[in-house]
């Protein structure tokens, strides 16, 4: 599908049989669009980070809970964290059975902690008094501490959340004090784990904080889980030639560390990495369209639908991602011009591609977002009472399927008391 701007969905043939246009025409503007036989090479490239027997790689499922990319995770073997409820629910939607969710609390409620403990899935706790919390509810129970290496990464200081900084996980220094809170409740420690932060394009960090959970690890001999978090980045900028994390490098290390540390201690629990990003980023991105163009003195801006509720994490975190041009009968064009992409927000920070060199976008062009499929979907929101977009996934044999369907007027009202009134008198639009 030769167009204005896409050799890199060429490249993948991302959207099997259909044109972006043709998807855009028959489930409507915006779209989020996955693609399933990216998916399962990304959740294979972390399989094969080890071939150690104790190694279960676990997605992290915050970065996207749509039921049936989460099918299709677990069919390619993977276990699944959970930060909420909402997100246990999802995982056991999917397919999940409980002992393959570690929910990954944070300041929750005693409502919450029971809410997992009644459905038998394995829960990490984030601090002393939530540990304390833990153990009145559950007297005699096993549970996962995160610890906090004091070592943080991150695209972002948003993201970071390893270091003394930032409010994640239980400082190894308290150590004593856990054991009193374990022995107060009579609890079994069977599970440690962290996580240093999002995006990494480099592992050494990554293996060093990998050293110190370990080492926090050896001093118990009850442990079934030790998890290294998640944090494997993606190359964002590949109209720019970025290149990918080496995987290669990161596994050899992971192993080794691994292999190591279960030699050395008689170790046979699981082994975890808890990779989001690195699974559903790159297999998903963001359809809109070209509605406007116009000049304010010498800036250009494109008028889109693709406002910071479609995807929020350029205008939260000033991410970058890939542009692609899609026109019907369109051909590449090489000449650029410095472009803002906006969207339909009220507010002047809604940029979702700031200052870039691209092909001329016209009115009626569809738009591209790469990347997406991480933080994507999930940090939409209903904002200026948009709708929230479908999504599709192109499956391995190039047909779309509907994954979810588009917002509805009436979804908006649902939770009014006076929902049925309401939805009865707007009913032709709702
Ligand atoms: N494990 C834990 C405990 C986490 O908190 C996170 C992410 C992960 C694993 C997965 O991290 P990943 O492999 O996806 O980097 N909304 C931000 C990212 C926030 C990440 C929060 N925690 C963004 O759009 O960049």
């Amino acid at each position: 599908m030769a167009n204005v701007r896409s050799t890199y969905t060429d490249s993948v043939d991302f959207f099997g049989l259909n044109t972006p246009m043709e998807l855009v025409e028959e489930y409507g503007s915006t779209l989020y669009v996955y693609n399933e036989d990216m998916l399962r090479r990304r959740c294979r490239e972390i399989k094969a980070l080890s071939t150690h027997p104790g190694f279960t790689p676990n997605y992290s499922a915050k970065a996207n809970t749509n039921i049936h990319l989460l099918k299709i995770i677990r069919e390619e073997g993977m276990v699944v964290d959970a930060m909420s409820p909402g997100e246990i629910i999802m995982n056991l939607a999917a397919g999940f059975t409980p002992d393959q969710i570690l929910f990954i609390s944070n300041n929750v409620s005693a409502e919450e902690l029971k809410f997992a403990i009644d459905h038998g899935v394995y829960v990490s706790v984030d601090s002393l008094s939530q540990l304390d919390l833990f153990g009145e509810i559950n007297p005699g129970g096993k549970v996962v501490i995160r610890f906090n290496p004091g070592i943080g990464a991150g695209h972002h200081a948003k993201v970071v959340t390893g270091g003394k900084q930032t409010k994640f996980g239980v400082d190894p220094e308290t150590m004593d004090e856990v054991r009193t809170i374990i022995e107060r409740h009579d609890l079994t420690l069977c599970g440690v784990n962290m996580h240093i932060g999002s995006l990494f394009m480099e592992p050494d960090g990554y293996i060093e904080a990998m050293q110190v959970l370990l080492s926090i690890a050896e001093q118990w001999d009850t442990l079934e889980i030790i998890d290294f978090g998640g944090g494997f980045g993606i190359p964002y900028r590949k109209y720019e030639g970025q290149a990918r994390l080496d995987m290669q490098k990161l596994g050899e290390a992971f192993h080794a560390t691994i292999s190591e540390f279960a030699e050395r201690t008689g170790y046979t629990g699981r082994f975890m990495c808890e990779p989001g990003r690195y699974i559903v980023a790159e297999c998903g991105l963001l359809l809109g369209t070209c509605y406007s163009v116009k000049n304010n003195g010498p800036k250009r801006f494109v008028g889109t639908d693709l406002g910071f509720n479609t995807l929020v994490r350029p205008a939260m975190y000033d991410s970058f991602h890939d542009v692609e041009i899609y026109r019907e009968d369109g051909e590449p064009v090489s000449a650029t011009m410095e472009q803002s992409i906006v969207g339909n927000i009220c507010e002047s920070g809604d940029i979702i591609a700031k200052d870039r060199q691209l092909p001329e976008i016209m009115e009626g062009d569809i738009i591209g977002m790469l990347d997406a499929g991480a933080y994507g979907y999930v940090m939409t929101s209903p904002y200026n009472q948009r709708l929230r977009p479908a999504e599709v996934l192109i499956q391995s044999d190039g047909k779309p399927r509907l994954i979810r369907r588009r917002e509805t007027i009436a979804d908006l009202l649902a939770m009014y008391p006076e929902a049925t009134e309401l939805t009865e008198r707007f009913r032709a639009c709702a």
